[in-house]
């Protein structure tokens, strides 16, 4: 029998679905074909794939090839399926024992010359295959991302004539090293202690952190906004394996390098202002992750937000309400998950001394109005904490208190974090309005403050639920099993900035 099958995986969004590269060899005229709706890069597979076997001094079928890439309507690009169909090639030839292809993935783009070469998204096909109890084989550039996949059975080749040998017996491949694992390594994140000063936005920073809230800091020049959230990720509770994993399968996909030592630390990604929406959210033919996507489990820090342009910013939304994104392009269809904390920082007005003691700032209300206009209400709305930073004097910078560092205040985010985790699953900010209801109950007297504020800040109902939330999160904070009036009113004070 001249057929061969030889298993692989496709990649939609973070989801490696299996591909079965089918070889057929007849009769006729020598020439290969591949089906299954490829896109062009995989028929420029057949050119790769037959210079490969014949630089590796293999034999090439002087038959009729038939390459069947099944299930036909997934997309399937990139060289990912080089390996696969050479290796189909030479099994359907009798090159290859077909038994020995029994059990095993494979997953790799072929140079010219055989040797084999990184592809992007190894990380989910290793989920998907170890799941399935089956050993994949990947190139070595690979090997330190899928060696992030316990109890996976992942074998490394720097050639097809290497993968032969193995698939015949002749060699063991060896194993993708797990040993770069090791949080004890995680390079250090910059420090709290490091802010003098700043109290009120150091007590919002923790309560962000501790929730899992959105964060918008306002204030003029050289106050602290980046230096502060640029600080949150090393207060955070560390990711768990799931969220680890889920994080490296996107940066996987998204061609990034897997940063072992640091895998387990949540992201800070900082898009400059002049970012496209493709960018933020994610694009292209082949759809990759954006920004957003690569803050996943972490922190997307929007740095003068007003200055985005405001399509961009709109995009935001979706992502913030589901904690996903889809992305449609022409024909395709993919889904990345996009469950960031969003921190934004901004000047108060276009010069940026608004409010300052100074007096120094000649923006009139109007312009100072129109500034603040830039960030819609949807997405205003969408920030649980508001804070207004004021200029720190320059005594205070050189002789302030030193607050506490990083370690410390994690340590209370931690606790309060895992008190959210045990009631409800998640982090407050992710609660939905039934579950605010249940976790966040106020007696009358609590009822009255809220709905005071609600008319004098002109809260919208999401804001609402927000300021619930909140409040929540400074109660986990104290510990206190009930929401007080004092964290009811605290987290009011967060909504003052603009509803
Ligand atoms: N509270 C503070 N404690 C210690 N250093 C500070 C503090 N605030 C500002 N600095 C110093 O000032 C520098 C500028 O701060 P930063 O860039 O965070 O300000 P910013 O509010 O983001 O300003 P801009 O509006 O211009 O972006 C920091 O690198 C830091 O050295
Ligand atoms: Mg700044």
């Amino acid at each position: 029998m001249s057929l061969a099958v030889v298993y692989s995986r496709a990649q939609v969004g973070i989801a490696a679905p299996l591909v079965s590269c089918e070889v057929h060899l007849s009769g006729g005229l020598p020439g290969t074909s591949i089906v299954g709706l490829p896109e062009t890069t995989v028929k420029e597979a057949r050119d790769r794939v037959r210079a490969a076997i014949l630089n590796a001094q293999l034999e090439y079928p002087q038959r009729r090839v038939t390459v069947n890439l099944a299930p036909a309507d997934l997309p399937k690009d990139g060289g990912r399926f080089d390996l696969p169909i050479a290796l189909g090639v030479l099994a359907a030839n009798g090159r290859v024992p077909r038994d020995a292809l029994d059990g095993c993935e494979f997953i790799g783009e072929l140079a010219l010359s055989g040797e084999l070469r990184g592809v992007h998204g190894v990380l989910p096909a290793v989920l998907q295959a170890t799941r399935r109890g089956r050993r994949v084989i990947v190139p070595r550039d690979n090997a330190r991302e899928a060696a992030l996949v316990e109890d996976a059975d992942v074998r490394v080749a720097d050639s097809l004539l290497e993968v032969c040998a193995h698939l015949a017996g002749r060699i063991d491949l060896p194993r993708a090293e797990g040993g770069g694992i090791d949080d004890g390594r995680a390079s250090p994140l910059p420090c709290l202690s490091d802010v003098r000063g700043q109290p009120h936005a150091r007590r919002a920073l923790e309560v962000a952190a501790a929730g899992a809230h959105n964060l918008l800091l306002v204030g003029p020049p050289g106050t602290g906004k980046t230096m502060l959230a640029s600080r949150l990720p090393g207060i955070l509770p560390p990711l768990d394996e799931h969220e680890a994993l889920e994080l490296a399968a996107v940066r996987s996909v998204a061609g990034h390098d897997t940063d072992v030592a640091n895998w387990k630390q949540r992201a800070f990604r900082a898009p400059h202002h002049t970012a496209s929406a493709a960018a933020l959210v994610g694009g292209g033919t082949l759809p990759r992750p954006g920004e957003v996507s690569l803050a996943h489990h972490g922190v997307l820090f929007l740095d003068e937000i007003v200055e985005f342009d405001r399509h961009v910013l709109e995009v935001l939304r979706e992502p913030l309400e589901s904690g996903r994104i889809a992305i449609s392009r022409a024909a395709r269809q993919a889904e990345f998950p996009a469950r960031f904390q969003l921190v934004a920082a901004m000047n108060p007005c276009p010069c940026g001394y608004a409010g300052d003691p100074s007096g120094r700032c000649r923006c009139t209300p109007d312009v100072v109005a129109r500034y603040r206009a830039r960030l819609s209400g949807p997405l205003l709305d969408r920030i649980d904490l508001k804070l207004e930073m004021p200029r720190v004097a320059h005594a205070e910078l050189r002789d302030g208190v030193v607050g506490e560092d990083s370690g410390t205040v994690r340590a209370r985010v931690v606790a309060a974090r895992l008190r959210q985790l045990q009631r409800a699953g998640k982090p407050n900010a992710w609660l939905g309005n039934r579950e605010v209801e249940r976790d966040c109950a106020l007696d009358a007297r609590q009822h009255a403050l809220l709905d005071r504020a609600v008319d004098r800040l002109g809260l919208s109902a999401r804001a609402y639920h927000r300021v619930l939330r909140v409040a929540r999160t400074l109660a986990d904070l104290a510990g206190s099993g009930r929401i007080e009036e004092v964290h009811l009113a605290e987290a009011i004070q967060y909504r003052r900035f603009g509803g």
